[in-house]
């Protein structure tokens, strides 16, 4: 009986084989398990970055003479914290005001701390300098005057550390970029569009 003598050793064989199949199977299983507990740790305690907004542009002392522009600016920013376990600081922010592209204005936030969950809204006083305009930017601003409202872009750089508990980190560099905010040459404040920021860390 060939047969028979044959069959013994393949069902050895299978068993051992099962036995391996299932060990990978637990293996795997393992390890999925552990890479998930991983994740859920690392979703619920990684930092969330903070929204920024923009609302409410208007441009007083505007002259613009010999492409030289003289002028001031206020905006409200709008800092949100969305962690629940971790307040911010901030170090020093360099503000800078662009219009096509051409830095016309500029201005600073002092270091400051941003608690958990927390709204905090600064009002801007940006100006811009006798700063020397190109010519395009110089035309395209006095034509923008003439219809009492400009576009701008704003950015901000500065370094942020975040703190859990005592626990602090090192500094990050943080950079928040704001486009199209619409500016008024008046005190109106009706019509302020907000505008909504990136923020990059
Ligand atoms: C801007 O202000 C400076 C002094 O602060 C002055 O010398 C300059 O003439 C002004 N420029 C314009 C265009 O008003
Ligand atoms: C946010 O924090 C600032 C500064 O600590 C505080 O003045 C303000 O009331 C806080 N705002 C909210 C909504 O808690
Ligand atoms: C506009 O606001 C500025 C600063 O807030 C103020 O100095 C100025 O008098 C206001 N102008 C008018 C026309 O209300």
């Amino acid at each position: 009986m060939p047969e028979a003598r044959s069959q013994i050793p393949t069902v050895v064989g299978s068993r051992r084989s099962m036995l391996a199949k299932s060990f990978i199977t637990i293996l795997f299983i393992l390890i999925i398990m552990i890479g998930m507990t991983i994740l859920v740790i690392w979703l619920t305690i990684r930092p969330k970055k903070p929204f920024y907004s923009v609302r409410g542009g208007s441009i007083h002392d505007y002259s613009l003479s010999k492409d030289n522009l003289n002028a001031t600016y206020s905006f409200f920013l709008k800092s949100y914290n969305p962690n629940t376990r971790m307040s911010i600081y901030y170090g020093k922010m360099e503000i800078t005001i662009l219009f096509n592209h051409e830095t016309i204005g500029s201005g600073v936030i002092e270091p400051w701390h941003h608690p958990k969950r927390n709204a905090t809204i600064f009002k801007l006083d940006l100006a811009s300098r006798n700063v020397k305009l190109s010519e395009t930017v110089s035309r395209d601003l006095k034509l923008a005057k003439s219809t009492n409202e400009v576009v701008l872009d704003m950015k901000l750089k500065g370094r942020v550390k975040i703190k859990k508990g005592v626990w602090k980190s090192r500094y990050f560099r943080m950079q928040v970029s704001c486009v199209d905010v619409v500016a008024k040459f008046s005190n109106s404040s009706k019509g302020f569009q907000g505008a909504l920021c990136d923020v990059d860390i």
